[in-house]
């Protein structure tokens, strides 16, 4: 089931060669073939986007298929998977960054992600970056307007974070479609042990925030409070707000 019920390995004996099927692949072609040839930060941003995208719903049972290929305890020389380059130097080094992914362990990172029709949602994520920053200047944080950001690298920043901060204006009592979008894309890919909270704009009924930590909550994100809105525009004091809110997240989810 990685990631298909008909997914299979094969081993073949004498050369040592694992065939891992879609396990330890990457969406990366290179005609230089093999792991120690290109270029060692792409391939591994493209293995670990390969994983979060496809293979995190999977986790429980990755960790038991290497816990499983491990016990067999034979040489593995070489593996190649169904895409991207062989593993030959030393392949089992993505084995074991396939078992640090599936533990679900987060890196000291928070990822901020909006949509805007006006920018006022996008001024209240700015601030809240500033604010987390202030606070803590050890975490890595990101920020992403949804829309004009790249769907699959905005889910491994997800994935790599320990909180997710989601932001939309109200629209016709609503979200936005790009935040609704990657709700649903969250929502399937069953993150572990992350923590989450909502903001954005609204003009009169306000709906956004609680539908966005409603989704998370479903999502099975921890939600670190009960979101931030404010109305129009944010002024003066509506950054205030933001800052505050930013240095709050920042202080609950600090450490290692
Ligand atoms: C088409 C449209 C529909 C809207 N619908 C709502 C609504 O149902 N409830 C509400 O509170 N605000 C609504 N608003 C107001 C926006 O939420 C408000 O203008 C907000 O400040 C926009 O934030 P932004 O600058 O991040 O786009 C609507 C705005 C537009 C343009």
């Amino acid at each position: 089931m990685l990631h298909w019920p008909d997914s299979m390995m094969s081993y073949l004996t004498k050369d040592n060669i694992l065939f891992s099927n879609d396990a330890f692949g990457q969406h990366l072609a290179s005609e230089l073939l093999y792991n120690d040839l290109v270029d060692q930060c792409e391939l591994f941003q493209e293995a670990l986007k390969y994983y979060a995208n496809i293979l995190t719903p999977f986790s429980a049972l990755v960790d038991k298929k290497i816990r499983e290929v491990l016990a067999l305890n034979v040489p593995v020389d070489m593996i190649c998977p169904s895409h991207g380059v062989i593993w030959r130097k030393d392949p089992l080094q993505i084995v074991t960054k396939y078992a640090q992914w599936a533990s679900g362990q987060a890196e000291n990172q928070i990822t901020v992600a909006y949509d805007s029709m006006w920018e006022g949602t996008r001024h209240m994520a700015e601030a809240i970056v500033q604010g987390i920053s202030g606070e803590d200047q050890s975490v890595s944080v990101k920020l992403f307007n949804i829309a004009r950001s790249d769907k699959n690298d905005l889910i491994t920043e997800i994935f790599r974070s320990k909180a997710i901060l989601i932001g939309s204006p109200t629209i016709n009592n609503g979200l936005l479609s790009s935040v609704a979008a990657l709700l649903e894309e969250i929502k399937g890919l069953r993150f572990k042990n992350k923590k989450a909270a909502a903001f954005g704009c609204y003009g009169w009924s306000g709906e956004s925030v609680r539908i966005i930590s409603e989704r998370l909550t479903e999502s099975g994100f921890s939600l670190l409070n009960a979101g931030l809105k404010e109305k129009w525009s944010p002024g003066a004091e509506a950054i205030e707000h933001c800052l505050r809110f930013g240095q709050e997240v920042a202080s609950q989810v600090k450490g290692p």
